[in-house]
């Protein structure tokens, strides 16, 4: 692996301990928003912070951009990768203590760029135990960070081929007809598994095959997820595990990148039912 490139999947595994060490006292909201405009708790604004100074204190990181903040910071020594971070993905589960955690995507282009661009990508899970899946060069793996190590429990990680679970987004109601039609096929077939953070959700799909959607909403026609922070970085694992990804009607990596915080519908899981969700919508 190019040690750029390791040296930032190994500052997100050595910071994750402490985000998780800061997070019990920081269950409470301020009073800021982030560009999307959803209320930040001090957690959001604390992990945001640390990834920042570390990422940035990288030679191989040109630029930082987050959830959290309206515009890249430029790294001023320059260097070839350019990070998308969700500091705290389903942050708000911090209030009932439910699984949360961090996304990072790790692009050679200067950000807004689209998901081709990505060479790596990782999330942290902050469940019962902390783990972290990496994809790069072709391989999904799965690690426990655990007494400051981090320690692979999963080489090559695919998704199973009998799907099992699935998790959609937003409300019954304002689903669009041909997503509520898919829905209700899918509602015979699979076990609803839906905890309101994506990579949590996404998680039980690598683990035992489905799908997991943040559809199109009528009220809200690009849906919810954000393209650079949650939707490239996700799909670019699940791509890499053997799944696919959609908007709808293409791969999320093939969706143009126009603006930092845009926000993409969202679809991924086992190819089988991806393929079927296009079919239907
Ligand atoms: O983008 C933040 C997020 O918390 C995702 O992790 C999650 O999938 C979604 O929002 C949950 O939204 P809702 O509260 O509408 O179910």
């Amino acid at each position: 692996m190019d040690d750029g490139i390791a040296a930032v999947l190994d500052t997100v595994a050595t910071t994750a301990p402490e985000i998780r060490d800061g997070l019990s006292g920081r269950r409470s909201y301020g009073d800021t928003e982030n560009p999307s405009g959803e209320r930040q708790l001090a957690a959001d604004e604390y992990a945001d912070g640390m990834l920042e100074t570390r990422l940035l204190a990288l030679d191989s990181v040109a630029s930082y951009a987050s959830e959290e903040r309206e515009s890249v910071i430029a790294s001023d020594a320059g260097g070839d990768y350019h990070i998308a971070c969700d500091p705290l993905d389903g942050s708000s589960n911090l209030k009932s203590n439910n699984t949360m955690g961090t996304i990072v995507g790790v692009y050679d282009e200067p950000l807004p760029a689209g998901g081709r661009s990505l060479v790596a990508s990782a999330f942290v899970l902050f469940g019962p135990i902390t783990t972290m899946v990496t994809a790069h060069e072709d391989t999904v793996t799965e690690y426990v960070i655990e007494d400051g190590d981090r320690r692979v429990v999963t080489e090559d990680l695919t998704i199973p081929d009998d799907p099992v679970v699935y998790g959609f987004g937003g409300r019954v109601p304002d689903w669009p007809d041909e997503f509520a039609d898919y829905a209700a096929d899918i509602e015979q077939e699979l076990k609803l598994r839906y905890g309101g953070a994506m990579i949590g959700d996404v998680n039980q799909v690598l683990t035992y095959g489905g799908v997991f959607a943040y559809p199109a909403l009528e009220s809200a026609p690009d849906g919810k997820l954000r393209l650079l922070f949650e939707g490239n970085p996700i799909a670019y694992i699940v791509e890499t595990a053997g799944g696919r990804s959609s908007d709808g009607s293409r791969s999320l990596l093939d969706v143009p990148a126009e603006e930092i915080h845009q926000r993409v519908p969202v679809h991924l899981g086992n190819a089988a039912l991806v393929d079927r969700l296009e079919a239907a919508l």
